[in-house]
């Protein structure tokens, strides 16, 4: 895990992939954001000539996506708000900081994913592993919005046998046969025990 986050990945040796290709690949690949390309026209462009083609005409497909991807406007004061509570989870998550629970309403379309998005990539670029999960009125599985946010977290984490156990109860695909789950152990009582979620706060969205 440690290695796919930050070792570069490693050229094939006996690649008879074009050298100037292969740099591509590289520098979309880098983990250094910084040496990346700086966005996806400059990528095409540079795909482009590696493979001698002509840049490809602009689709509704792609006018579209430029649309869907306008740059971010307003919202300052509510993402000022959600960016101080990162700081500070981020100030103190060696301290063992629980952060902070926040609920961010609106109608349909107000942009609250939106919002969002550009939090998790001012975190993200701050350095902080940021997880999402969904819940769903009607018809979830159990735990439902803490399975794809689960997936991630157990494997940056060292578990204990028997929270390992536990949650392979959840997620049965993330253990190995050697896991098992402890006689009379319930995904009730160990949520319970470590599931810390207290008062909500709310940002207003209008
Ligand atoms: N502050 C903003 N700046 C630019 N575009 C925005 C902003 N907020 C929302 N949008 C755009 O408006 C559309 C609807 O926003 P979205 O976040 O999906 O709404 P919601 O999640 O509240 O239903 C999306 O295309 C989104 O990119
Ligand atoms: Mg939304």
């Amino acid at each position: 895990m440690q290695a796919i986050l930050y070792d570069p990945p490693p050229i094939p040796p006996d690649t008879d992939v074009d050298r100037a290709l292969v740099d591509v690949i590289l520098k979309l690949n880098n983990k250094a954001p910084d040496e990346r390309f700086p966005d996806a026209a400059t990528a095409l462009v540079a795909l482009c000539e590696a493979t001698n083609r002509r840049l490809p005409p602009e689709t509704i497909e792609i006018r579209e996506s430029y649309l869907q991807a306008a740059r971010f406007v307003g919202r300052q004061r509510e993402l000022s708000q959600l960016t101080a509570a990162v700081d500070t989870l981020a100030d103190q998550a060696d301290k063992g900081s629980p952060g902070s629970p926040w609920l961010v309403g609106g109608e349909s379309g107000v942009g609250k994913s939106r919002l969002l998005d550009e939090l998790r990539i001012r975190a993200m670029v701050k350095g902080a592993a940021v997880l999402w999960g969904e819940a769903v009125a009607e018809g979830a599985l159990p735990y439902h919005m803490w399975r794809v946010p689960l997936r991630r977290l157990i494997l940056s984490t060292d578990l204990s046998q028997t929270e390992a156990g536990i949650l392979k109860t959840l997620l049965p695909d993330m253990f190995g046969d050697d896991v098992i789950a402890p006689e009379g152990a319930s995904t009730t009582s160990f949520w319970t025990q470590s599931a810390g979620c207290s008062s909500a706060r709310h940002v207003p969205s209008c």
